[in-house]
C-alpha cells in the first residue's frame, strides 16, 4: 500500500513510544539502553543565517564530520541496534562533501534515514540517495515569498526560488519518501503563513508544519507573549489549516504552541528519560546528551575523534553527566519534552489518576 498521510494530524511521540516497549520497560527499571535514534550534524557550516537560529554556539567553528570517523560510528549504530538517523545541524548538512557517501553507508546497513535541510544545495547525488531509501525529508522553508525569505534566512534575492525548485525535483522523483516542509513562526515571517500553505499545496508536498520559534537562553530566553500568538498568529494558522486535503496536510504542532505559553513550559516531569533513547553527534565529533544541548560544555559526553561510540555511550563520563541533568534549566519545547511527559508517568504513575482503572 502507498504510504498515506491522510490520517496524520500530528507527530505523536506518545504513540511512537509504544513501538519500543522493551526499552521503555528497561528505563522504568533503571537499566541502561542503547539509543533507537541518532541525530547527526554532518557540518557546523551554514550557507544561511536565519534570524532565529539557536545554534550560534556551534556554527562559528565551521567544523565538518570526518569521513572515517562517521562511517565507523554509523557501523557501531547498526551493530548495536539503532534503527534510525536524522541528518540535521548544527549547520546545514548538505555543506559536507561526504554526505551522499554517509547516506549510502547507512542505507547499506539497513538504517532508516531522514534529512532536515534548508534545501538550497541539494544535488543529484543527495536526491538519488534520498528518493531511494529515506523515510522522509523536511525542508526548513519558513516563508511563502522570496521577500520574506530574504529577511528570515538572510540570503540573496532569488534563493527562495532555487529551494522551491529543489523541493519540486524531489516531489517529482519521490517513490516512498515523505516530503515535508516546515515553518518556524517568528515575527519576520508570520504574515506568510497562508501563502506558504497555498504554495506548498500547489507544489505537491505531503505536509507543511508550523512550529513556534523558541528563544534559547543565549538569545535572551524571552518568548513572545500569549496575546501575540492568540491575536496575530492563531487566526492565520486556522486559515492555513483549511488548505489540507487528502493528499496534503497542514500540521500545526499544537503541543509546541501550547507549551511555549504555559507556566514552566508545561514540564510536569522532574527528570529527563528521553535522552536515553537518542543521541546527538555534532560535526566536531562530540556526542551530546541531546540535540537541544549541542554546544553546551556540561552536556558533552565524549568525542568520536578520541573514543568509539560504544566507549562513550557506556562510559563513566556519560553516567556522571546524565545523573546531573536539571530539566528546569533545559530549553523549552526541547526534542525530548513530549516523550519525557509519557516516560515520567510510566515510571512514576500518579495514584490520583487511578492507574489501574483502564
Ligand atoms: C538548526 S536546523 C539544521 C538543519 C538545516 N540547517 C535546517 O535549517 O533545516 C534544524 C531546525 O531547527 C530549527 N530552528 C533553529 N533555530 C530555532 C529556534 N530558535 N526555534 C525553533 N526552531 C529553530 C530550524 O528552523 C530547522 O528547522
Ligand atoms: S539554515 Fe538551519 S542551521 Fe542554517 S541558519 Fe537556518 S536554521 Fe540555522
Ligand atoms: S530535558 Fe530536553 S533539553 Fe534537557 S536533556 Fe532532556 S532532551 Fe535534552
Amino acid at each position: 500500500m502507498e504510504p498515506s498521510l491522510k490520517d496524520l494530524t500530528s507527530f505523536d511521540i506518545g504513540k511512537k513510544l509504544w513501538w519500543h516497549l522493551d526499552k521503555v520497560n528497561k528505563l522504568v527499571n533503571d537499566e541502561q539502553v542503547w539509543p533507537i535514534h541518532f541525530g547527526i550534524d554532518p557540518s557546523n557550516l551554514c550557507n544561511h543565517d536565519c534570524v532565529w537560529c539557536s545554534y550560534t554556539e556551534v556554527l562559528p567553528n565551521k567544523k565538518m564530520l570526518e569521513r572515517e570517523v562517521l562511517l565507523n560510528a554509523i557501523t557501531s549504530m547498526s551493530k548495536n541496534g539503532t534503527k534510525a538517523i536524522t541528518w540535521s545541524g548544527g549547520g546545514e548538512p548538505t555543506t559536507n562533501p561526504h554526505l551522499a557517501e554517509f547516506f549510502h553507508h547507512a542505507y547499506e546497513l539497513g538504517l532508516q534515514q531522514a534529512l532536515y535541510t534548508n534545501g538550497q544545495l541539494l544535488n543529484d547525488h543527495h536526491i538519488d540517495a534520498i528518493t531511494k531509501g529515506f523515510q522522509f525529508i523536511r525542508f526548513s522553508l519558513d516563508a511563502g515569498t522570496d521577500e520574506t525569505y530574504q529577511k528570515a534566512h538572510r540570503v540573496r534575492p532569488g534563493t527562495f526560488h532555487t529551494v522551491i525548485n529543489n523541493i519540486s525535483k524531489i516531489v517529482k522523483r519521490k517513490i516512498g519518501t515523505t516530503v515535508g516542509v516546515s515553518v518556524i513562526v517568528h515575527e519576520t515571517n508570520y504574515k506568510d503563513i497562508v501563502k506558504a500553505a497555498e504554495l506548498m499545496r500547489n507544489l505537491g508536498v505531503d505536509y507543511l508544519e508550523f512550529k513556534p520559534v523558541v528563544f534559547a537562553e543565549h538569545q535572551g530566553g524571552q518568548q513572545y507573549s500569549k496575546d501575540w500568538w492568540a491575536n496575530e498568529v492563531y487566526p492565520l494558522l486556522d486559515e492555513a489549516k483549511t488548505y489540507s486535503n487528502n493528499e496534503f496536510k497542514v500540521l500545526v504542532i499544537g503541543h509546541k504552541f501550547d507549551s511555549i505559553i504555559m507556566e514552566n513550559f508545561g514540564r510536569d516531569y522532574h527528570c529527563c528519560l528521553s535522552h536515553h533513547l537518542q543521541g546527538l553527534i555534532n560535526a566536531d565529533g562530540t556526542l551530546y546528551v541531546c540535540c537541544n544541548q549541542r554546544g553546551n560544555e556540561n552536556f558533552k559526553l565524549g568525542n568520536l575523534n578520541e573514543n568509539t561510540l560504544e566507549e562513550i555511550w557506556w562510559g563513566e563520563r556519560r553516567k556522571n553527566i546524565i545523573s546531573n541533568i536539571n530539566v528546569q534549566k533545559c530549553p523549552p519545547n526541547c526534542k525530548g519534552h513530549e516523550a519525557n511527559k509519557v516516560l515520567w508517568h510510566a515510571k512514576n504513575p500518579l495514584q490520583q489518576f487511578h492507574p489501574n482503572f483502564l
